[in-house]
């Protein structure tokens, strides 16, 4: 979900809406804005997306109300309780209508706290959580909001990220956050408050993070932090470091598309600087400098959700086959539920695009309460993740706007192949095997370019299969997490039904479900194991299955076993799995948009998953 909130000269229900629109990726499914306007509160509200939320707000207010009101909050919600409808949007008032609120997380204690407020008279007019914490606020207030909220939010449990209105306090937002990022934009006699800083930086580059258990008050030119404990706190301004140009399309038809292409690019600002081909290795300072220290790594845990959860897999590769140390892959709900074993000289690795997964933060603090060395891979710049852990590597992959991930997830493999690499010079490599590796990673945007430039030829290789509607992609060693990925991109953007296996499990079951012109994705690329692989798509053939192969430039032997082929560059096994994902996006992509299908915002999803 994403949370604007503005105080400032300009026509606030302008500056909330565009805001929204930035943050749209996050949730699509409901919107809604409420503007302090002539001493009173006014809420407008729309199911589905921010361009109806603005059209029913032009619709439905007065011209003046735009011009004349410079303070409001805004909504885009990914629904958790109650389904997407006008009455579930936010902001939701509380019992007097002077009080309102949008929210971002999950009231655990939501029921009896609805209770009880019922027990005293309130009513209730949607089925949200939400609305809970807005009447719970409007029954501590007497004249002073910051105060409200504090005692509110004393009462709750679960995670929240607030912005409140009260229409007795012209002039005002408070905020607050646990578990659920805030923003605050320091602008000149305005500020900006959001869950997501790409609806600040069309304002300003100044911005201050909100810790957990912060609770701000805020007016166009001043900025009071304090605890729930009504003690001040000082937050540094941090500048954000880069402009609005890098969250619009540029031309492209989609983001998705644009930050495909952008990979050659964010792939060359995340290597650049970090290889060492003097001594053969990387130099990744976030991870800890010491190499007595990286020595005494005995195990690796790889935690993540969705892509990054795909990325960690290749990484769990890369860890054991270049520097010999045992690594595994957990998924980071299931970490933090299953009392895991770590250990002191285990190092966990955090991995995620946005630094908010609400699973992946609470894996992080429950590896941190273990005692383990536990550093994160996160591209948002001052995100929750990246902040708590005390070691991690930055992407700098730029915003990434589109619902599924892409120069995300290459940006995270190399970097895991580069302190496989690190970790694999303190260890077993010989300088020159160091050298040539890095060697290899250095060659990773330029291979990803000759991929993306066959983006027309994988286009119409796309049309011969968008009218399927299941699909089989099938790797093994490092190219089975890219099988696995490859799948997901096309279910989540496409809506076909895909599923990734490992090449060799295929005949223990899901072989029963290939027909004739089943679509079967292989990916065949010239490494260990692909005589293997090519067996496995003989059984597919042989069951009349429809081969689309990912094959190594020039290998005339795995072109003849398929029925569509995408070449990719010859480079290192483990380095083939960037150029061959880049296949796979392009792919999905292409089948999506043959299918008509809303790219950027799939249906149900959303961008970054703040709720468990
Ligand atoms: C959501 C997104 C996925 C993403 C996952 C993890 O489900 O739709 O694209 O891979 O969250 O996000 P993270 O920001 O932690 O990498």
């Amino acid at each position: 979900c994403g949370i604007v909130g503005y105080l400032g000269k300009a026509d606030a229900a302008s500056v909330l809406i565009n805001g929204l629109r930035r943050l749209e990726y996050r949730g699509y499914d409901s919107a809604g804005v409420a503007l302090l306007d002539d001493g009173k509160i006014v809420v407008t509200k729309a199911p589905g997306k921010v361009s109806a939320l603005s059209e029913k707000a032009r619709a439905e207010w007065p011209a003046e109300r735009f011009s004349r009101s410079g303070t409001g909050i805004a909504h885009t919600r990914w629904a958790t309780h109650g389904p997407p409808t006008e009455a579930n949007a936010h902001p939701h008032l509380d019992q007097s209508g002077d009080i309102a609120l949008v929210h971002n997380g999950i009231i655990e204690n939501y029921r009896a706290l609805r209770a009880r407020l019922e027990a005293k008279g309130h009513l209730f007019l949607s089925d949200t959580d939400t609305e809970v914490l807005s009447h719970l606020i409007g029954d501590s207030y007497k004249s002073n909001l910051f105060q409200a909220v504090c005692d509110a939010l004393h009462q709750v449990e679960g995670t929240f990220g607030i912005a409140v209105l009260s229409a007795r306090e012209p002039g005002k937002i408070v905020t607050a956050r646990r578990g659920s990022p805030i923003v605050i934009g320091v602008g000149e006699g305005e500020t900006i408050i959001a869950s997501d800083a790409s609806a600040i930086l069309s304002h300003t580059q100044r911005v201050i993070y909100l810790n957990d258990n912060d609770i701000a008050t805020v007016t166009a030119d001043s900025i009071d932090i304090r605890d729930l404990n009504n003690v001040p706190v000082t937050r540094e301004i941090a500048e954000l470091g880069f402009d609005a140009t890098a969250a619009e399309k540029g031309g492209y038809a989609h983001f998705m598309l644009k930050e495909i292409h952008e990979q050659p690019d964010a792939l060359a600002n995340a290597i650049r600087g970090r290889l060492d081909f003097n001594l053969g290795t990387s130099v990744l300072s976030g991870m800890g400098t010491s190499p007595r220290e990286l020595a005494e790594i005995s195990r690796i845990v790889l935690v993540g959700c969705g892509t990054s959860l795909h990325a960690g897999l290749v990484g769990e590769y890369a860890f054991e086959d270049l520097a010999n140390i045992p690594a595994e892959v957990q998924q980071a709900a299931e970490f933090r539920y299953r009392n895991p074993i770590v250990s002191r000289n285990d190092l966990v690795v955090a991995i995620s695009q946005s630094g908010e997964t609400a699973d992946t933060l609470a894996a992080v603090r429950e590896a941190i309460q273990k005692g383990a060395f536990v550093m994160s891979l996160c591209n948002v710049v001052g995100s929750t993740i990246a902040r708590e852990t005390s070691r991690g590597v930055y992407l700098h992959a730029g915003p990434e706007i589109s619902v599924a991930s892409t120069k995300a997830f290459t940006c995270q493999v190399a970097i895991l192949l580069m302190m496989a690499l690190k970790l694999g010079r303190g260890r077993r490599f010989s300088r020159e095997e160091g050298m040539q590796l890095a060697k290899a990673i250095e060659s990773i945007p330029d291979l990803v370019a000759r991929t993306v430039r066959q983006s027309d030829h994988i286009a119409e290789i796309a049309a011969r299969y968008a009218k399927n509607e299941h699909a089989f992609f099938i790797g093994r060693g490092p190219m089975y997490p890219v099988a696995l990925e490859g799948a997901l991109k096309l279910k989540e953007i496409s809506y076909i039904h895909a599923e990734g296996y490992h090449a060799a499990e295929l005949k223990h079951g899901p072989i029963a479900l290939l027909e004739k012109d089943t679509p079967v994705v292989a990916l065949a690329c010239d490494i260990p194991g692909k005589d293997k692989t090519l067996g496995n798509v003989e059984e597919c053939r042989a069951r009349g299955a429809r081969i689309l192969g990912i094959i190594t430039e020039g290998d005339h032997e795995a072109a003849a076993v398929m029925d569509d082929v995408i070449e990719i560059p010859r480079t290192h096994p483990l380095v083939a799995t960037i150029p061959a994902a880049v296949a796979l996006q392009l792919f999905a992509y292409h089948v999506a948009n043959a299918r008509g299908c809303e790219i950027d915002q799939p249906r149900n999803l959303a961008k970054s998953v703040t709720v468990e």
